[in-house]
């Protein structure tokens, strides 16, 4: 069916494809805000909390961020689901930069402390440590966070942090036991959705990387498109491909408001 529909449309490559290399983003602003703000927080070695709703950007944000940083100077240590632990937190420090993990939970820790050290005095590289879905943390591994911020980050503090999540990380944070490593954020920043000038933009980037310059939504199309999804990306994604199969099945050069109509109450269906 996609191979169909693509045929049909002519595209020369995937609509909305997630392999897209880091200078084919779509640069609006809560991207090129978050991207900034994360290499911000790099730069200064500082702990970032970036949240934003289910499929707002914050990943690929991430990656716009990591592609701009030098290689050489910096290690990044990417944790994309947090569901490991604290252990597989160490575990992936402590391996990133070259060690054999030691079994032991407390030595286990001090490794990783030093490792994170050694990175910057013996090799001159920033470890960056990012972890993806920290909304999914609990209590015990935040606390854990901080415990390893804790080391040097008052005075010089030798590595970054991000901690990538969903609104509710942000709730969490404020919380009792919390408030020691809230008051450490350097930066935050929640992404807002895109507006509807940024979705139409968005839409013609996406169509001209598949390879389509002309128009192949309707504007009234995108207005509807645009406002069902709320301007999160992920979710115009969806609602834009469902409204472009059902063009499709009616044979229908462009994507008009009744196909984004006949998509929605598709994608509604089947969620
Ligand atoms: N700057 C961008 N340029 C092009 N496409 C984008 C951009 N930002 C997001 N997208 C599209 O939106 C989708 C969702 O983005 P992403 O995975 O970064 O969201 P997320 O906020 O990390 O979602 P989740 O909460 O599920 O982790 C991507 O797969 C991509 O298709
Ligand atoms: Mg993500």
């Amino acid at each position: 069916m996609i191979e169909r529909v693509q045929g049909f449309y002519g595209f020369t490559r995937t609509l909305f494809g997630r392999n897209l290399a880091p200078s084919m983003l779509h640069r609006h602003g809560a991207h090129a805000e978050a991207a900034a703000r994360i290499v911000w927080c790099i730069n200064n070695r500082a702990l970032g909390v970036i949240t934003g709703e289910v499929g707002a950007g914050k990943t690929f944000a991430l990656r716009a961020a990591v592609a701009s940083l030098d290689p050489a100077r910096h290690t990044v240590i990417y944790l994309p689901n947090p569901a490991v632990g604290m252990r597989g937190l160490y575990d992936l420090i402590v391996t990133s930069l070259g060690g054999t993990p030691r079994f032991h939970s407390a030595s286990l820790t001090a490794q990783a402390t030093e490792a994170l050290a050694a990175e910057v005095d013996e090799r001159g590289r920033t470890p960056v440590i990012v972890i993806d879905e920290s909304h999914l943390l609990g209590h015990h591994e935040l606390d854990a966070i901080r415990m390893l911020t804790n080391c040097e980050m008052d005075s010089n503090t030798p590595f970054a942090v991000l901690l990538i999540g969903q609104p509710t990380l942000r709730k969490k944070m404020k919380l009792g036991v919390l408030a020691a490593l809230d008051q450490r954020i350097g930066l935050r920043y929640q992404m807002p959705a895109m507006t509807k000038q940024e979705t139409d933009s968005y839409i013609k980037h996406h169509l001209t990387i598949a390879g389509r310059s002309d128009p192949l939504f309707s504007d009234d199309a995108v207005d509807l498109i645009h406002a069902t999804s709320r301007g999160l990306p992920r979710s115009f994604n969806n609602l834009a491909w469902q409204s472009l199969v059902a063009a499709f099945t009616e044979e229908k050069s462009m994507v008009d408001e009744s196909s984004t109509r006949a998509g929605i109450a598709e994608s509604v269906a089947t969620d």
